[in-house]
């Protein structure tokens, strides 16, 4: 298996992850804003690709989102990647929603978002996610797997064991550092790491979690990761980006 692009980690791609655009809607409970819309924003506005992720407590997201947004990435002809824990019937709608990239995390539901990478040293866990890929891959067989895990080499070697097409590496320790202006070059080392075990071993090398547009900056200038998913900040900074704009027009409009 060799990487798609491991050498050329050059021109990075951004998955935008819209959680967060469901979290808005879910807080009302109403039927906006559209998720299927947001997915077309992003994609008309350069993202490669959309990242969703379908809780067990379907917080955000809920099942109809996921058809929806499979449909729209389609129309662009982009990919979907869809994350999820490992239970059955989670399985089942990734196997019946045959997206282009599965990413595993971990899941708990008490968690306000995915805290640390998958544990694959533990036999049981390894055992757990081992079991959903061979359903995902028998029965979606165009399904790429991603695992998102921590930049550690034995958790690395047990993602080649597993034959995970890509590894997206957990950056929520790195991103609360630079957040804070604290020492993040140790972190840092471990990307560089895990970036040479990758590209050693023909995995892709994708990386997510708490990434601003300022966190950003060190991992592109070290060509770092060949594909960045990124949620929260876009959609916060998006609330400034457009709050001027929306008010305006409405007043505007009142007139
Ligand atoms: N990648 C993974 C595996 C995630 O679980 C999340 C959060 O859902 C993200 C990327 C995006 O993280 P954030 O919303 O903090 O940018």
């Amino acid at each position: 298996m060799t990487s798609e692009n491991s050498q050329f980690f050059k021109s990075p791609r951004l998955g935008v992850n819209i959680d967060h655009v469901a979290t808005l809607r879910q807080a009302r409970g109403e039927n906006y804003p559209s998720l299927a819309d947001a997915a077309k924003c992003v994609l008309q506005n350069g993202a490669d690709q959309i990242t969703i992720h379908l809780r067990e407590d379907r917080r955000h997201i809920q099942d109809a989102d996921v058809p929806a947004v499979a449909m729209v990435t389609r129309e662009f002809n982009l990919p979907l990647n869809f994350e999820m824990g490992c239970a059955d019937e989670i399985i089942d709608i990734a196997i019946e929603t045959k997206p282009e990239w599965v990413c595993l995390v971990p899941e708990k539901r008490e968690e306000k978002t995915t805290e640390g990478g998958l544990d694959l040293i533990s036999q049981d866990n390894f055992d757990r996610v081992k079991f959903a890929i061979e359903k995902i891959r028998k029965n979606s067989p165009s399904t790429k797997i991603s695992l998102f895990v921590e930049a550690n080499e034995e958790v690395l070697i047990r993602c080649k064991e597993l034959k995970a097409e890509a590894v997206e590496i957990h950056t929520g320790e790195y991103a609360k550092l630079h957040l804070e202006n604290e020492d993040y070059s140790q972190v840092l080392e471990t990307f560089r790491e895990a970036k040479r075990f990758c590209i050693e071993h023909g995995i892709n090398c994708h990386a997510g979690h708490g990434l601003t547009d300022q966190s950003l900056v060190p991992l592109l200038k070290e060509n770092l990761f060949e594909e960045y998913n990124i949620g929260h900040w876009i959609i916060c900074q998006a609330v400034f980006d457009g709050l001027a704009y929306v008010t305006k027009n409405l007043k505007e409009g009142m007139k």
